[in-house]
Formats: structure tokens, C-alpha cells, sequence
């Protein structure tokens, strides 16, 4: 089945089952029943048999699934079988705290470089890379092959700065300045909101709540 019959509610499960898998990997576990992993996850037997029929299934009757087979094929299914370069846009609080994560690089997200406007930036180093001037960002991103750019800048800095990108060749942008971006297709955007998450969390404290005085 071609990807994009995939939805996207799996598409966002499939980490999960990748963490987890990977977890069970480094423990040595070969196999695995969609009711063991129901167990562990706290995800019904049925929806994880659902979710991996998406791809073909992966299991054997009987025989339960393969969880080193399991892990390859979702991390193709991901794209984080390979490496994607990224650099970052705006070297300020969040853009520092994302490029010194180095987890993200054993996932295959290489970072080449950080880019401000603020010349008092240019030259600090994160990790081994030095923040550079933004006007350096396209022939950068040329130079490089650069497939991702993260958005840490300001919101109104944030459309522009796309359309700037437009022609250099990216293919996503990792966007986290609150602002919807309208970018060609070629361009995939995924906005990461933490206070969307927060909220959420705070509906469940008042859901909960109200469960014990109804
Ligand atoms: P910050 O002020 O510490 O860093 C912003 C950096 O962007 C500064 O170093 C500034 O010089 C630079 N900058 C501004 N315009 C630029 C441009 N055109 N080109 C290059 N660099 C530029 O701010 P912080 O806390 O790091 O937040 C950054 C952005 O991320 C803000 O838009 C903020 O609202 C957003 N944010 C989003 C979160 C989310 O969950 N999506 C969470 C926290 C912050």
C-alpha cells in the first residue's frame, strides 16, 4: 500500500511503536505478540494489529512479530533509516536548547548549522557549530544540501523567512514560531505548539476533577 493511503492518525502512532521496539531491542527481545505489545503500550491488540495491516501486516500467525524486523521497517516507513541534514533559524533560547539535543542526531537528524540576525550570536558555537548570519542561510542551505530548516525566530520573521527559503531546495521546515505558513508543496511543514500539548494537559486535570464531584 502506497503511504499516502496512510493516515495520518497512524502515521502519528508509528513512533511510539518505534520507541517501544527499540526499547524491547536493546532488551534482547526477538519476538512479540499484538497483545504483549498491547500490554506495554496500553494500546488495544486490535488497534496495533490495525495500525501495522496498514504496511502489510509484518506478523506471522502464530509466531507473533519480529521486533528487529518490526523496528527496520517502521523506521523506513519514518525515512529515519537515513540521515537528514537540518539547520536552525533563530540561535535564541529555544534554537540553542533544540541544536545541543544530541538524541535528535542518533535519530538520522544531522545539524550543520544555526543561523541569527543578532551579530552578538555570530560565532558562539553549539556543539561544534558557530552561529552565522542570517544572510548566509541560502547559499548555506545550497552549499549543504540541507533538507530541514527549524523556525525558532519570531513569528512575524516567520513568513518571510519562508518565502525566502522557497527556491533554495528545502524540503521541510520544522516550524515552531506561531504562525501558519503557506509554502509550496514541495515543502512539508510540521508546526510544533508545547502549549497545545499544556492545554491539553489542563483539560485533563479538570476532566479528572470533575470525575471525583461530578
Ligand atoms: P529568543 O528571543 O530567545 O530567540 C529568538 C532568536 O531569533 C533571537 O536570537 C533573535 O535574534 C533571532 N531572530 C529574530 N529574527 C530573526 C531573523 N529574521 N533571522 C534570524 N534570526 C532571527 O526567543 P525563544 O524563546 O527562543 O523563542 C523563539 C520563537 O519560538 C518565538 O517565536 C517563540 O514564540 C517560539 N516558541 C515556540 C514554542 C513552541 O512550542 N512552538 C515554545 C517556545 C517558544
Amino acid at each position: 500500500m502506497a503511504d499516502k493511503d496512510i493516515s495520518q492518525a497512524v502515521i502519528a502512532r508509528l513512533p511510539r511503536y518505534f520507541r517501544y521496539l527499540g526499547e524491547l531491542k536493546e532488551r534482547g527481545v526477538e519476538r512479540i505478540s499484538s497483545q504483549e505489545l498491547s500490554d506495554i503500550m496500553k494500546v488495544t491488540a486490535s488497534q496495533i494489529r490495525q495500525d501495522f495491516n496498514n504496511f502489510g501486516g509484518f506478523g506471522q500467525q502464530g509466531y507473533g512479530y519480529n521486533v528487529n524486523y518490526l523496528y527496520e521497517e517502521i523506521s523506513k516507513i519514518l525515512g529515519i533509516d537515513r540521515q537528514h541534514s537540518l539547520v536552525i533559524i533563530g540561535a535564541g533560547h529555544l534554537g540553542q536548547a533544540i541544536a545541543g539535543y544530541t538524541n535528535f542526531t542518533r535519530r538520522g537528524f544531522v545539524f550543520k548549522g544555526a543561523f541569527d540576525k543578532n551579530p552578538e550570536l555570530y560565532g558562539k558555537k553549539i556543539r561544534d557549530v558557530e552561529v552565522r548570519p542570517v544572510d548566509e542561510v541560502e547559499d548555506f542551505i545550497r552549499e549543504n544540501n540541507i533538507e530541514i530548516v527549524v523556525f525558532t525566530i519570531p513569528k512575524e520573521q516567520a513568513v518571510p523567512m519562508a518565502k525566502r527559503l522557497e527556491t533554495t531546495g528545502i524540503k521541510a521546515i520544522w516550524n515552531f514560531a506561531h504562525v501558519d505558513l503557506d509554502v509550496p508543496d514541495n515543502i512539508q511543514v510540521e508546526n510544533v505548539h508545547l502549549s497545545d500539548s499544556l492545554m491539553k494537559l489542563s483539560y485533563n486535570i479538570d476532566r479528572y476533577e470533575k470525575s471525583l464531584n461530578p
